[in-house]
C-alpha cells in the first residue's frame, strides 16, 4: 500500500494509472478509519481498478476549535487498517499547505438552500469548508468516482451540488449507512465515546426506527413532539435537532405528499461528543 503525502506525488500517481487506462475510485475521509470506511472502500474496489483514500482532518469545516483539536488523528493505525488491501488502495495524507496552499480558508458557496438547514444551521460555515476541501481534493486526485456514506446525508447532497457548481468531471455515489450490530451508526467520533456511552447512543437508532414505524399514521408535528419528549426523558443524550425532511432538497416536511421520499434526521450530544444519524422513513 502506498502512502502519498504531496500534491505532486498524487497527481503523478494518478496520471500514470490513467495512462495505463485504469479507473480511479476515491474515498475522502478524515481518518480514524472504521468498518464504515471499509465498506466504502470495498464498494469503490468493486467498481474501480485503484482506490485512493484521503486522510485529512480539514480545519475549515470545524466551527468549534476544541472539536477540531480533539478530532482523533490515528494515521499509523489507519495505515495498518488499510494494509490488507495491498497495492490497489493508496492513502493520500497531505498537510493543510499541500491541500490549500498558503491560505487555509473557505470559499463561499451557494448550494441552493441545502446548506441552510440542520447541520448548516448548527455548524455555521461547515459546508463551505467541506465544499472547499473537496474541490481541492477532487482536482488533485482527479478520480472517476467518489464514494460517500449516507450517514452524512446532507453532506452527500452538498457534494453532488458542488460537483455541478465546479463542473468537476466525476460521479458522486452515496453508500448505505454502516451500523454496529446494536444499530449505532459507525462514525470516527464513536472512538471518543466510553463503552457506556456507546451503548446509550443506540437510543438514536431506536428513535429513528420508531419514527419510521409511525410515519404512515402520525403527522410530522406529532412525531417531532414525541421525539423531543423522548430525549427530554433521557439523561444521557441531549437532542440538538430532530427533523423530517424531503430527501431531495431537505426542506422540512409540513404536509406529506405521495411519491415524495422523506428521511428523519437527528443530531444529539453524548456528553460533549456530537453524533448524527438519519434514516429513510418511507
Ligand atoms: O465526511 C468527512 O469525513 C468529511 O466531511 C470529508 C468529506 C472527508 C471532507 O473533509
Amino acid at each position: 500500500m502506498n502512502l502519498i503525502k504531496t500534491k505532486t506525488e498524487i497527481e503523478k500517481y494518478v496520471s500514470e494509472k490513467r495512462k495505463q487506462k485504469f479507473s480511479i475510485g476515491f474515498v475522502p475521509t478524515m481518518g480514524a478509519l472504521h468498518e464504515g470506511h471499509a465498506s466504502l472502500i470495498e464498494y469503490a474496489l468493486k467498481h474501480h481498478d485503484y482506490v485512493i483514500v484521503s486522510i485529512f482532518v480539514n480545519p475549515t469545516q470545524f466551527n468549534n476549535s476544541s472539536d477540531l483539536e480533539k478530532y482523533p488523528r490515528t494515521l499509523d493505525q489507519d495505515t495498518s487498517f488499510l494494509s490488507t488491501y495491498g497495492k490497489s488502495v493508496s492513502i493520500y495524507a497531505p498537510t493543510p499547505q499541500e491541500v490549500y496552499g498558503n491560505q487555509v480558508v473557505s470559499k463561499q458557496y451557494n448550494f441552493k438552500g441545502i446548506e441552510h438547514v440542520m447541520e448548516g444551521t448548527h455548524r455555521p460555515g461547515h459546508f463551505d469548508g467541506v465544499g472547499t476541501v473537496l474541490n481541492h481534493l477532487f482536482r488533485q486526485v482527479n478520480p472517476d468516482e467518489a464514494f460517500f456514506g449516507e450517514k452524512d446525508f446532507q453532506q452527500l447532497l452538498i457534494v453532488k451540488k458542488l460537483v455541478e457548481i465546479e463542473k468537476l468531471p466525476l460521479k458522486i455515489t452515496g453508500c448505505p449507512i454502516h451500523r454496529q450490530k446494536n444499530g449505532l451508526a459507525m462514525s470516527s467520533r464513536n472512538a471518543r465515546l466510553t463503552p457506556q456511552q456507546l451503548e446509550e447512543a443506540t437510543f438514536i437508532y431506536k428513535i429513528l426506527k420508531q419514527v419510521k414505524e409511525d410515519f404512515e399514521t402520525k403527522s410530522a408535528k406529532t412525531l417531532r413532539a414525541w421525539v423531543t419528549t423522548q430525549f427530554k426523558n433521557n439523561p444521557h443524550l441531549t437532542l440538538e435537532y430532530f427533523e423530517i425532511s424531503n430527501s431531495t432538497h431537505l426542506r422540512p416536511l409540513s404536509r406529506k405528499r405521495t411519491h415524495q421520499k422523506y428521511r428523519a434526521f437527528i443530531a444529539a450530544f453524548a456528553g460533549e461528543i456530537r453524533l448524527i444519524d438519519n434514516m429513510a422513513i418511507n
